[in-house]
């Protein structure tokens, strides 16, 4: 990936004036006495790409689980000022936001459209919406790729696709906020530069902010405006890229407390 180009997009997105779509507000999320999120409390800017990174366990999927009206929790979610916390799962999908899985979830037994029309009949609120969803899903189809393969059954798909058909699915819904779980987990180097295009291409065709959860650091450090460090369930670092990944408690997690610099 050209590390200029990126960078440019950083630039053009953290302009001044940008406004926060999301804030999150002392979440904590208690598992029968187990503290999976503890006070967890963040913002995310308008067109931003904001990572969220940290050990296995940390918290990061129950965190989405959280936000997309998945799981309760104590403490308050605002979506456009709007506070989300207590939304099951289809208004707030209806509200805006929008995720994929971390082991895509999809009907293997049915193909990659009427999967993608399972996105659409859940997701799309408004009427006229839902009496475009043919239209809408052409264009996502067509926006990720799938044009080819949209009457193949899911079953048969390899992973890659099977991650764009996830991604068609939460597009489909016409989400202002795309949350993507580890969206590039096993895949190759050439389809991991492959797919973060994707991630960028999307965000600026269809205007998207963009949370995204990975563990790869030199993908985050490329393309977020802002970096979250969960470890345990707390938030231990957020800022700029460069600043968290050398930020000493961020190297403690990552790397021992023997590479930490005094
Ligand atoms: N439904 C649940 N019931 C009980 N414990 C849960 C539940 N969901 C998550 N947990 C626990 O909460 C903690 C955080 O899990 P979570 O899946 O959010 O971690 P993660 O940061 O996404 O990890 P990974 O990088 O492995 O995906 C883990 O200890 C997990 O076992
Ligand atoms: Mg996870």
């Amino acid at each position: 990936m050209e590390k200029q180009e990126e960078r440019k997009h950083a630039d053009k997105i953290l302009s001044p004036g940008v406004k926060p779509i999301l804030r999150v507000e002392k979440t904590s999320k208690d598992f029968s006495g187990f503290k999976a999120l503890t006070d967890v409390s963040f913002e995310v800017q308008t067109n931003e790409i904001f990572g969220i990174a940290g050990p296995n366990g940390a918290g990061k999927s129950t965190l989405f689980n959280v936000i997309a009206g998945k799981e309760s929790n104590q403490g308050d979610i605002f979506f456009r000022k709007k506070n989300i916390a207590r939304f099951r799962p289809y208004k707030v999908c209806h509200m805006g936001i929008a995720r994929t899985f971390q082991t895509p979830e999809l009907f293997l037994s049915m193909n990659v459209y009427d999967n993608i029309n399972v996105g659409a009949r859940f997701g799309l609120s408004e009427k006229h919406e839902k009496q475009n969803a043919d239209k809408i899903m052409d264009e996502v189809i067509e926006l990720v790729g799938l044009t080819a393969s949209k009457n193949v059954s899911a079953g048969s798909l390899d992973l890659f696709e099977k991650k764009l058909t996830t991604l068609a699915l939460a597009l489909v819904t016409k989400p202002r906020l795309l949350l993507l779980d580890e969206p590039l987990g096993g895949l190759s180097p050439h389809e991991i530069d492959k797919f973060v295009k994707l991630i960028l291409h999307v965000r600026d065709e269809l205007n998207l902010t963009v949370i995204i959860i990975e563990h790869l650091m030199n993908v985050l450090a490329e393309i977020c405006n802002t970096l979250m460090i969960l470890n345990s369930g707390a938030k231990i670092c957020i800022g700029p890229p460069d600043e968290v990944l050398n930020n000493k408690e961020v190297i403690k997690v990552y790397l021992g407390e023997k590479n930490v610099k005094s």
